[in-house]
């Protein structure tokens, strides 16, 4: 099964609207449009509007950086999956670990966006990895494994059939400390196994596992030479369009 590669940009809380559109006017200008990676680009909340209009007709998609599991509400300050979609969102980054370390995001409310984002027709980039304290300890593969599992409990194959996993080491996220191509494939690997475990096989083998944490244009080759790395999320990097298209052109 072959799975098409997907480079997807977190701008995080970056750019003004006025600076996303300069940015996507370069972006567009150095796209051939006949990449083998799909592209994905995540702006804030407030240039999602912006973003979308100016990509309309183009083959890069918009990401939202986060989602509510209410469709609507009294939940100031939220945003509702409706919401998104409505402004043609087709992806919504769930549980990033800054939201998880700054926001108190837990597993259960990891669990509540995803199954939000799915009855939506949102294809969810849920992220797991682990802190520097549990790779040392050597317990990453249980805490991928119990991440993933809590975040997918109650959802039947049939509802994630779109889903895609981001692999990111806390530790290598905006550290310039990137996971060796292997320590990336070892993790990586171990989710597409706990996948078929807890779905099944065939959805295992069409999901694709984004590496995350420091990607740049230098090490975007190695990292996609390895089998169960499928794309990238891309922080940092993503925030020049030089370093972008960069790294979308591996
Ligand atoms: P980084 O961020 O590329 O700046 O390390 C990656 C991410 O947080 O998704």
């Amino acid at each position: 099964m072959s799975r098409r590669p997907l480079i997807a940009a977190n701008w995080k809380l970056h750019k003004t609207v006025p600076e996303a559109l300069a940015f996507l006017d370069d972006l567009l200008a150095d796209l051939t449009g006949d990449e083998a990676a799909e592209v994905v680009i995540a702006p804030p909340f407030t240039a999602l509007e912006a973003v979308g209009r100016r990509l309309d007709g183009t083959a890069v998609r918009l990401a939202a950086q986060n989602v509510y599991w209410e469709d609507q509400g009294a939940f100031t300050g939220e945003v509702s999956p409706l919401m998104l979609t409505q402004l043609g969102c087709r992806y919504v980054i769930v549980g990033h670990s800054e939201r998880r370390q700054f926001f108190g995001e837990t597993d259960e409310t990891v669990r509540r966006r995803l199954a939000a984002a799915s009855r939506h027709e949102l294809t969810p980039i849920l992220c797991v990895g682990e802190t520097k304290d549990d790779r040392e300890a050597g317990r990453t593969d249980d805490v991928l494994t119990s991440q993933v599992s809590r975040a997918l409990e109650g959802l039947y194959p049939d509802q994630l059939q779109e889903l895609v996993v981001a692999y990111e080491p806390v530790w290598a996220i905006g550290t310039g400390l990137t996971a060796t191509v292997d320590q990336a494939q070892e993790a990586q690997a171990h989710l597409r196994l706990l996948l078929a475990r807890i779905t099944d096989k065939s959805l295992a083998n069409q999901t694709r596992i984004l590496y995350g944490g420091s990607v740049k244009p230098e090490n975007i080759n190695a990292l996609m030479t390895m089998p169960d790395v499928d794309g990238a999320l891309v922080g940092g990097a993503s925030l020049s369009a030089d370093s972008f298209v960069g790294i979308i052109q591996f």
